[in-house]
């Protein structure tokens, strides 16, 4: 197993992760904008789906989502935590029997043939953890893919502005009185990392070039020690990322860069929108269309997203 596989089993199996990750999207608004533009591009594209393939599937976010839809589907995950916490929403939404849970790392999908699922997605970065296998990890989601794929990961133009705002995180907090340990961590530490942080143009260089925004060395050292550190993640360039999926003969590829226009309004304001379900609703429409624009896809706040047609 390599070590980049390793530290992610380990930092995914923390016993927490599947409670805290289902709650992501009562807790930041990044994540409910990025959310939103995923479910709305799935339920746009399942002409002709009766099965899927979900690598990374966490919690069931959008795997139970399908099989609502009547999708029979494959929740295929690193992370056992996930997977129990995905089993227990699939059983309460009703949908347990059309879902397969699977636990397995997508550096290896040699159990599945060729054209195995009409769909095939994964979605909120589980391709960049699989670094330094990311490119051949997409040439294997596509294989088994039938009709169609899509995807999102970490994108390095929009995960780049990080490294000039170690406070980034705090923009999107939807209430500050969240137990949430990482929201209560932003908010403490906050003046603290105003205050410590000075830029640094040779590690954003450095970060622009390689799309590795920590260093490997340091996680595996970290790994040894007996620690979880962070996964380490590839982030991937607009233009790579589809010249990887041509190279696999994916056809008419579209690019998205959600949290883009989000990413622009500062907190109060956008807790204000989120908070009001008519302008939500609203507001989670135009930040779709906004956010599809291929101009602004290099800035999706998290996420790079790509769909087409095998
Ligand atoms: C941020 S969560 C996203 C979950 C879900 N796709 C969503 O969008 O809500 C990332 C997921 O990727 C899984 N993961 C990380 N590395 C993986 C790997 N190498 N193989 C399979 N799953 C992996 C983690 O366990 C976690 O459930």
């Amino acid at each position: 197993m390599k070590y980049s596989e390793k530290i992610s089993e380990r930092m995914w199996n923390q016993s927490d992760k599947g409670e805290l990750e289902a709650e992501r999207e009562n807790t930041f608004i990044d994540d409910i904008v990025q959310k939103a533009h995923i479910e709305r591009e799935l339920l746009q594209s399942l002409d002709g789906i009766e099965t899927a393939f979900d690598g990374g599937a966490g919690c069931g976010r959008f795997s139970i989502l399908l099989a609502k839809q009547g999708v029979k589907v494959t929740h295929f995950d690193i992370s056992q935590p996930m997977i129990d916490k995905a089993k227990e929403l699939a059983e309460r939404e009703g949908v347990i029997d059309r879902i397969t849970f699977v636990k397995g790392a997508l550096e290896d999908l040699s159990a599945y043939a060729d054209r195995s699922f009409d769909l095939v997605m994964s979605f909120d970065s589980p391709i960049s953890y699989t670094y330094p296998d990311q490119e051949k990890v997409i040439g294997e989601l596509v294989r088994i893919a039938k009709k169609r794929i899509m995807i999102s990961v970490s994108s390095r133009l929009g995960a780049l502005p990080y490294m000039a705002n170690p406070v980034q995180k705090n923009q999107f907090i939807l209430d500050q009185d969240s137990k949430d340990p990482w929201v209560q961590w932003c908010i403490s530490a906050r003046e603290q990392m105003i205050e410590n942080f000075s830029f640094n143009k040779e590690n954003v260089l450095k970060a622009y070039e390689s799309g590795l925004l920590s260093d490997p060395d340091e996680a595996k050292e970290a790994y040894d020690r007996g620690e979880t550190p962070w996964s380490i993640s590839y982030h991937f360039m607009p233009d790579e990322l589809e010249n990887i999926l041509k190279k696999n003969d994916v056809k008419n590829i579209r690019l998205a860069g959600p949290g883009a226009y989000a990413r622009t309004i500062p907190n109060e304001i956008l807790v204000k929108i989120v908070k009001d379900p008519a302008q939500r609703k609203d507001f989670l429409e135009f930040c779709h269309q906004y956010d599809s624009n291929p101009y602004v896809c290099g800035m999706g706040k998290d996420n790079l997203f790509a769909k087409g047609e095998v």
